[in-house]
């Protein structure tokens, strides 16, 4: 049986979570919150309730030791200060505190492609050298190089836009803040349930100081997304956003090359699946 460590046990902590305890695993989950200790309780998955920003978060902090850690931390908000409290700070007290503890197998450190930047509409791999166009990609960069040197064998799994049940994907069509008009983007999408197919492929075949890219096999446009839901019957009454600005090539195509090479089969590999699949379980 292996032991594993979520920390942070939000949307996709907690689905990563449920899935190793359906599989027997021993699992621990970080939260700050009470209801969802008691939550992770239900679930047979045991909590860590801990705030590692709030006002006793440089008290003694005693996690479980694991074979395996997932880092899933996101902040509360998008603003720059909480993007620094939360993947530099939280995270660097948590790899603190791991310190303590007998080494872990592996850490799989979620991060997101934010960190290549905006490359107009280019392809970008694995390989490809990040470069942050914003100081919030650059705390992202900077976490997961935190990461990297912290001497834990670990990998990092930039993540595209997460969304399924309960998490609505419509959102990601609308504009930035900023913005008049949507530009129309690349996007570069992942099913929560392929985030979770996929770890259970980093943790057997990851490689120590990797880099894989957490998206589908498809990026799309969001004009591509919007012209697609209005040819769905169900969707033909609804209102999507209106056009986008066509001269826009924002964005980038990602590569998920490294994780198939894992031999990771996806299970929604592009949106029209995956919406697909919400449009029958009525949660698009
Ligand atoms: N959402 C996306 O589309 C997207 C895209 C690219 C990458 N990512 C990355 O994917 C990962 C998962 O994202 P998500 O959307 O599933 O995150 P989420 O639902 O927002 O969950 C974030 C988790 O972090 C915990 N957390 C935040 N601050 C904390 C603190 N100070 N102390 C302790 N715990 C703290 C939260 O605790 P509580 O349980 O107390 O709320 C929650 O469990 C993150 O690493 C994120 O950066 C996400």
């Amino acid at each position: 049986m292996h032991h594993i460590f979520i920390a942070g046990a939000g949307y996709t902590g907690m689905a990563v979570a449920r899935h190793f305890r359906s599989k027997n695993q021993k699992v621990w989950a970080l939260t700050r919150s009470a209801d969802k200790a008691a939550q992770l309780e239900s679930l047979g998955v045991a909590p860590v309730v801990r705030d590692l920003c709030g006002a006793s978060s440089e008290a003694p902090l005693k996690i479980p030791p694991a074979h395996f850690v997932v880092i899933s931390l996101a902040p509360d908000e998008r603003s720059e200060e909480s993007y620094r409290k939360t993947y530099v700070e939280a995270v660097g007290r948590l790899l603190a505190a791991m310190k303590a503890n007998p080494r872990p197998f592996l850490v799989v450190y979620l991060s997101s492609i934010g960190v290549y930047g905006d490359r107009a509409g280019a392809w970008v791999e694995e390989s490809t050298p990040p470069e942050p166009d914003s100081e919030r990609g650059r705390i992202l960069l900077e976490a997961e190089n935190q990461v990297l040197e912290s001497g834990f064998p670990a990998l990092i799994f930039r993540l595209g836009g997460i969304y399924g049940p309960s998490r609505n994907p419509l959102a990601r069509l609308r504009k930035k803040e900023g913005e008049s008009q949507a530009r129309d983007a690349w996007l570069n999408l992942i099913h929560l349930e392929d985030i979770v197919g996929a770890m259970e492929v980093l943790f057997n075949k990851g490689k120590e100081g990797g880099i894989y890219l957490g998206v589908d096999d498809e990026p799309v446009k969001r004009s591509e997304i919007t012209g697609w839901l209005a040819r769905q019957p169900d969707f033909m009454d609804r209102v999507l956003p209106p056009g986008f600005k066509t001269d826009s090539t924002s964005g980038k195509r990602c590569s998920n090359k490294n994780l198939k090479a894992l031999g990771y089969s996806f299970r929604f590999p592009n949106f029209r699946e995956g919406y697909q699949a919400l449009i029958h379980s009525a949660e698009l």
